[in-house]
């Protein structure tokens, strides 16, 4: 079926499409392409996400301000623990006793990464993030980076649960926001990056992606245990911060 121009670039994204599929989820689909796009995940990261910044100021700084205790972080769909790596080196270099345990359920991810992260500080482990209480019942920190829009209906909301429940002091979960315009940039852009996912799988992950608005709803019934903000962040993304209410 041919579709127009209109619907390839400025589609209709009043509702999220959890149906649509990326190629990076496919058990088939082609491995030197999966790893190529992990490597480009390091680079965009640098470039787009916040999550460097918000590990800095919400983990490190909690660590810095709770007297240096040895804390635990799960980060959550892992995928190359690019972003594990620069906070293990980050909290080493401020002698802060942090380990990070990386879980991610595609078995082609998680021996990549475990190819290219050697640090002592890191835990890589294979399995679907709803189940991470089985690997670290009650973690410090829970993070997870573009990890939401892969999760199918019902889905995200067992996660907030699980999280809520298990999580120790705060949780940051950052995310594309979908929206027409980073659609849009996305569709235009991503056939740069012809020798990974990206041409297919950007487009198709920003239509699965939530807004502020829907993830506000979803956070809303976490219980009178958290304070729950989300806010847009940089360049087509958004974030979740949960801080653990001290009675
Ligand atoms: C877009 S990649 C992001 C990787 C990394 N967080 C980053 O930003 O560079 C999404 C990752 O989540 C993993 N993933 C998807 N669904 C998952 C689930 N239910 N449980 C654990 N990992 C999942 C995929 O295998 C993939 O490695």
């Amino acid at each position: 079926m041919k579709r127009s121009l209109r619907t390839i670039f400025w589609p209709d994204l009043t509702r999220r499409n959890s149906e649509a599929i990326e190629l990076m989820d496919l058990a088939g689909s082609c491995g030197w392409k999966l790893r190529n796009t992990l490597r480009c995940f390091s680079l965009t990261n640098l470039l787009f996400s916040s999550s460097r910044r918000l590990l800095r100021d919400q983990v490190i700084g909690d660590m810095l301000s709770s007297g240096g205790k040895a804390r635990t972080l799960v980060d959550l769909g892992s995928g190359s623990c690019d972003i594990a790596r620069g906070l293990a080196r980050t909290a080493r270099r401020l002698e802060l006793a942090l380990t990070i345990y990386c879980i991610d359920r595609d078995k082609r991810v998680v021996d990549f990464a475990r190819s290219v992260s050697k640090d002592g500080a890191i835990r890589i482990i294979c399995d679907d993030a709803l189940n991470f209480g089985a690997h670290v019942p009650e973690p410090d920190y829970v993070f997870s980076t573009h990890l939401l829009h892969h999760l199918g209906e019902g889905e995200v909301e067992r996660l907030f649960d699980a999280v809520a429940v298990r999580c120790r002091r705060k949780f940051i979960i950052e995310d594309l926001c979908r929206s027409r315009v980073s659609h849009f940039a996305m569709t235009v852009f991503s056939p740069l990056f012809g020798f990974t996912f990206a041409p297919v799988d950007g487009p198709v992950s920003m239509t699965r992606a939530f807004t502020v608005g829907e993830l506000k709803r979803l956070t809303a019934g976490l219980g009178d245990g958290w304070r729950v903000q989300v806010n847009k962040a940089a360049v087509g993304h958004l974030y979740i911060l949960g801080e653990k209410v001290r009675k």
